[in-house]
């Protein structure tokens, strides 16, 4: 893939979130900060009053800690802004990140509205670790400017994005987008093609399978196994809490959309996270995951 001309500036000025759960907050925050006019649409006020108390009680950690200048957040927060209203925000945007719910009927539904929205220069992006872009590309009539661009769980902090084509996205939506990345801080890692779960994905699963692994046969409690995986591999977290970080929902809600791609039953959620979903414990987000959080 061709490296982006360092002369070549981006038509992006726009930016358009769509969902305002964990990722998509944080991605605005970032696009916010990083001086887009950034839109972050959810259906559900309720939800973007949520993203909009998190997000402020990290940008006053960050100036209460000295990381960020209170006129820096006060820009950003004059560039933010939280909104319902899907369709005037994408009839204006230059590039649109989804961040919605890992369905891949709600995403097709989703990006046929969006291609009827948005301007004809726009490029459509999908946050997606498992739901690859040709899937809803083709609910598009404009697949080659459709790709994943896949941020990390907390997106404020964590550096990498993956940039994945699908066989019809064009060399100019891969330029843009991974320049977009570099734009938002980010260190872009270009795949060449796409498979469900990506690079980093699929190193951290084989991580987490084995863990759940070694729990399930009662080697070891998953406390320590999450010690094994900080104290002898450097691993920021252990896998369990990883888990809890990123969301139990997330973990089963990706499984079974590979399942839903592959048919492979090997994909289906460990036992062990059905039964965490299905008792509503989601990780830090809902208090309770496998450990329990206090706020
Ligand atoms: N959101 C934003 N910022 C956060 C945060 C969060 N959830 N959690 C921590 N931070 C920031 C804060 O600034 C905090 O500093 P503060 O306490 O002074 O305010 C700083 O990080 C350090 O936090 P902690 O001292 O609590 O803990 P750590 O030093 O362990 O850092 C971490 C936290 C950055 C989350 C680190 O543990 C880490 O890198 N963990 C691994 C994360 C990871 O692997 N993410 C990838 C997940 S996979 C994914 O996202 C893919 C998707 O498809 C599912």
């Amino acid at each position: 893939m061709p490296e982006v001309p360092t002369s070549w500036e981006p038509d992006i000025a726009r930016i358009t979130v769509i969902g305002a759960g964990t990722m998509g907050a944080q991605i605005a925050m970032q696009a916010a900060l990083c001086g887009f006019q950034t839109d972050l649409i959810d259906i559900k006020e309720e939800q973007l009053g949520q993203a909009q108390s998190s997000l402020a009680k990290l940008m006053d950690r960050d100036v209460e800690k000295g990381r960020r200048s209170q006129q820096t957040v006060d820009a950003a927060w004059q560039r933010l802004h939280l909104s319902t209203d899907r369709a005037s925000a994408v009839s204006r945007t230059d590039f649109v990140i989804e961040a919605a719910v890992e369905d891949l009927p709600v995403k097709k539904q989703l990006f046929a509205e969006l291609d009827e929205l948005a301007p004809v220069h726009a490029i459509l992006s999908t946050n997606s670790s498992n739901i690859v872009s040709s899937r809803i590309a083709e609910a598009t009539a404009r697949p080659d400017r459709v790709c994943n661009m896949h941020f990390f769980n907390p997106a404020l902090i964590m550096k990498c994005v993956e940039v994945v084509p699908h066989t019809g996205t064009s060399e100019e939506t891969l330029e843009k987008t991974a320049a977009l990345a570099e734009a938002l801080g980010k260190d872009p890692v270009r795949l060449r093609k796409e498979v469900p779960g990506f690079v980093a994905n699929r190193l951290l699963n084989a991580i987490r399978k084995e863990a759940l692994s070694l729990y399930n046969q009662g080697v070891a409690g998953f406390e320590d196994i999450d010690t094994a995986a900080r104290t002898a591999l450097r691993h920021p977290m252990g896998p369990f809490e990883l888990m809890d970080l990123v969301g139990i929902d997330v973990a089963y809600l990706i499984r079974m959309a590979e399942y839903e791609q592959t048919g492979d039953p090997e994909s289906l959620p460990d036992p062990a996270i059905r039964e965490l979903y299905e008792a509503g414990r989601y990780g830090r987000k809902s208090g309770r995951g496998w450990y329990t959080y206090e706020s």
